[in-house]
């Protein structure tokens, strides 16, 4: 994709921003903006601003279910704009444009079978994100993941879910991966643009407090379990429907559930039935919760998406300095490689 190091920076919503993007790219990796929680007009002015800050190639991450997903996909075309990423295909017409333009399309996925139909439908390399990624997850660990993938497809494939270092990428070089892509580190980085409060509240976690709850937003999400995310993930129904409602109301957020909804959800919690109408009340606060602690800097009372990794990061370098941190770990674990090698 035009990068000196092996090394992608992934789209992380309201942290994957132009500086943090530039920062990655000017270093060597290759940085991916991340629009899918962005209006169309933001989400151009976020490529324009980063084709300010850099002249090296840099991604983009969108929803092809987002509002204005048409204007950003022509943005794109029309800026030539190097890779894309998404997590859910976008329509064949969209690819075929990406494809005719040489735009790189590179989603990511969490499972063997969403890599073969990603494959299938034209992706040109995958990322594939293991368990102990941060944010939405599969169930599979990220080397079980990567070997049955290498094993099913044709494309290049790059391993994300728990890496920090050189040696996680020699390790996944060793394995047929062509290269690293990382979330958590670069959103612990000093060009990040999350606030310093959060981010020491990343850098105190331990990895057995970063877990997997379905509670937050009905999807299997990966986040740093504080007070606000345990009293979640420990809720029955019906205190899950009570806090969804009241943070409803706290964030002001529009639920589209009418309150014969929230009736008829209050009458089926009480059978025992299931969570849909708190689960999509939640889902529909859950981009104000996270904000309140990536960009508020509340990180007690929001959400914080994290891999299982930032339970052993303890920094919070440059990209550059991250960067070139990597590529020597991985010099000395290629020294190893062939001392070995020779010795055989
Ligand atoms: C704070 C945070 C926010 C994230 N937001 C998004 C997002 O908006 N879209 C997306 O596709 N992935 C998102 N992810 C997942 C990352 O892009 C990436 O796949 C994952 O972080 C890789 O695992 P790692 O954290 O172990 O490096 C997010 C991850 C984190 C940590």
């Amino acid at each position: 994709m035009g990068c000196d190091y092996p090394i992608i920076q992934t789209a992380m919503g309201w942290v994957a921003l132009p500086e943090l993007v530039a920062a990655t790219s000017n270093a060597g990796a290759f940085g991916f903006l991340a629009l899918a929680t962005a209006g169309p007009k933001e989400a151009i002015e976020m490529m324009d601003q980063t084709l300010s800050l850099t002249d090296k190639p840099f991604g983009v991450n969108f929803h092809m279910f987002q509002p204005g997903a048409d204007e950003i996909v022509q943005a794109i075309l029309d800026r030539k704009i190097k890779a894309v990423s998404y997590s859910r295909s976008p329509t064949p017409d969209y690819i075929k444009a990406f494809k005719q333009q040489g735009i790189v399309c590179i989603p990511t996925v969490g499972a063997l079978k969403h890599a073969i139909k990603a494959e299938q439908l034209g992706a040109d390399a995958l990322v594939i994100q293991g368990s102990e990624g941060g944010g939405h997850t599969g169930s599979t660990p990220t080397t079980l993941l990567l070997s049955s993938v290498l094993e099913n497809v044709e494309i290049p494939v790059v391993a994300a879910g728990g890496f920090r270092d050189g040696s996680g990428l020699a390790a996944s070089l060793a394995w047929g991966a062509c290269g690293i892509a990382m979330g958590t580190r670069f959103m612990m980085t000093e060009e990040s643009p999350v606030p310093s409060k959060t981010k020491e509240a990343y850098l105190s976690a331990q990895v057995e407090e970063i877990k997997i709850t379905k509670k937050f937003d009905g999807l299997s999400h990966r986040l740093i379990f504080n007070k606000y995310i345990q009293k979640i993930d420990r809720s029955n129904p019906i205190s899950l429907f009570i806090m969804s409602v009241s943070s409803a109301w706290k964030y002001k957020q529009i639920t589209k559930a009418s309150f014969s909804d929230l009736f008829k959800s209050f009458v089926a919690m009480l059978k025992g039935d299931d969570l849909t109408i708190s689960q999509s009340i939640m889902s529909a606060n859950s981009p104000a919760i996270i904000q309140k602690a990536m960009v508020e800097g509340s990180p007690h009372e929001g959400a914080m998406p994290s891999g299982q990794v930032a339970g052993i990061i303890s920094n919070l370098p440059s990209c550059q300095d991250l960067i070139d941190q990597i590529m020597d770990e991985f010099g000395v674990a290629a020294d190893n490689f062939k001392k070995i090698q020779d010795k055989l």
